[in-house]
């Protein structure tokens, strides 16, 4: 699968220093000494990219359940996120980051954590992921007031943090400034985080927008306007800064991103999970805003693959535009090079191209659940495939998953030290 979708028959690729180099054909000799992989019955497409995740959120899959966002916040997972120590965001990182490599993800954008940030840059780094990260900045909480730090905290250690980490790891790593949304963040902070861009090239803003209808009227009756409305009217919409959700907006706030470019990462299951409602993505592409996709976190989703926010932006928007609304094509498009583009990194992934890094995926799409003719690949991807189909996956040249088994981490070990961690976080409840 070429940067326009083709699908290449009988062709492979040569990869070197972790960069494609050319297309080669299943015939061609290879001079020895040459390291050759052969997967005669894979599709081999570009890795999966997620434009916002929450790896410190992991550990609280299935403890935030069936409730509405302001109340899923408040009751559930900031006082969870509150009780982090080192230990227990370590291994929320780790086991976020093996799901998402399990499931073809090879990049994402991660909105960070309060406390310890240092913690999911460096797990982020031993994964071998690409991506975007951030200090969650959160300084007025009215939602849980004990989970907030002051405001010059907040913007000083951001920056330390874009100065230590962002184009770290080779320029695999960049930073993402990660106000979490207007609910917690100060004007002042908003305003001051977005100055902050200017002195790192590449480096985003990346925030919660319109998720749901409470939280889109707390904002209206603390600023007086719509949020997206609000952003523009403090100068923080443009080309670099990228939105969760953007499901409540109207036609202005559309208009808004399209002209300024923002961009928006949509979450299918974590809007359906949590009830906030269904975004008008196909109205959003018609105008020519950039649509990429995101898991959200762990709780609200309850997992990480990108398989199953493809194959639901594609479902839930057929009922309203009809069968033929949000094609495979469309969707996979959203969860590789649209979603490079969102990042600013399509030079480097985001297809299979002669110079791009070779962040690649292996499916196995012979199994039990895959059609038995290849009429389609695109619609194997996105509507029949699982996790089961997933076999290889490298990040500029290494292997992180062979054989659908994690190259990186021993996921049994990872099972039984989360559980360990989750009990102690759980206790620490209420010390702070
Ligand atoms: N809005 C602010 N924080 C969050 C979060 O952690 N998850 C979701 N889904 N929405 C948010
Ligand atoms: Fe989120």
């Amino acid at each position: 699968m070429n940067g326009n979708l083709d699908v290449l028959k009988d062709t492979g690729i040569e990869v070197r220093n972790g960069t494609i180099k050319r297309y080669i054909k299943r015939n061609e000799v290879i001079p020895e000494g040459e390291k050759v992989f052969n997967f005669p019955d894979y599709i081999l497409l570009p890795g999966f990219i997620q434009t916002h995740v929450h790896l410190c959120q992991t550990l609280f899959r299935g403890l935030a359940e069936d409730l509405p966002l302001l109340d899923w916040l408040s009751k559930r997972i900031f006082p969870y996120e509150n009780n982090h120590n080192r230990k227990s965001l370590e291994i929320s990182a780790k086991i976020g980051l093996c799901e998402l490599q399990k499931t073809g993800t090879t990049a994402i954008m991660d909105m960070g954590t309060m406390r310890h940030q240092e913690v999911i840059f460096e797990e982020m780094i031993k994964s071998g992921m690409r991506g975007f990260a951030g200090k969650c900045m959160i300084d007025t909480n009215g939602l849980y007031p004990s989970f907030c730090e002051p405001y010059e905290d907040s913007l000083k250690t951001s920056i330390e943090f874009a100065k230590a980490y962002h184009n770290s790891n080779n320029g695999r790593i960049k930073y993402a400034f990660a106000p979490r949304f207007v609910l917690s963040c100060s004007e002042k902070l908003l305003k001051e985080t977005y100055s902050a861009l200017s002195d790192f090239e590449g480096s985003l803003f990346h925030s919660h927008s319109s998720e749901n209808k409470q939280e889109v009227e707390e904002v209206r009756r603390i600023t007086g306007k719509e949020n997206i409305e609000y952003f523009n009217s403090i100068g923080v919409l443009g080309e670099r800064t990228v939105f969760a959700h953007c499901i409540h907006l109207n036609d202005n706030e559309i208009e808004l991103i399209r002209s300024k470019k923002a961009k928006i990462a949509h979450c299918p299951s974590s809007n359906l999970k949590l009830g906030s409602g269904v975004a008008d993505i196909p109205g959003y592409l018609n105008k020519g805003i950039n649509v990429s996709l995101g898991a959200d976190g762990a709780p609200c989703n309850n997992n990480l693959s990108c398989l199953n926010e493809m194959r639901l932006a594609s479902l839930i928007q057929k009922p309203k535009y009809g069968s033929a609304a949000m094609s495979a094509q469309e969707v996979i498009k959203m969860a590789t090079i649209n979603a490079a583009e969102a990042l600013g990194i399509a030079n480097e992934t985001g297809s299979i191209e002669p110079g791009k890094k070779a962040d690649l995926l292996l499916m196995d799409l012979n199994g039990i659940n895959n059609p038995l003719n290849d009429v389609d690949i695109y619609s194997s991807i996105v509507y029949s495939a699982d996790v089961t189909n997933i076999k290889e996956v490298m990040i500029e040249g290494e292997w992180v998953i062979s054989n659908g088994e994690s190259v990186i981490y021993n996921e049994q070990e990872l099972v039984s030290e989360g559980k360990e961690e989750l009990k102690k976080l759980i206790e620490r409840k209420n010390t702070r």
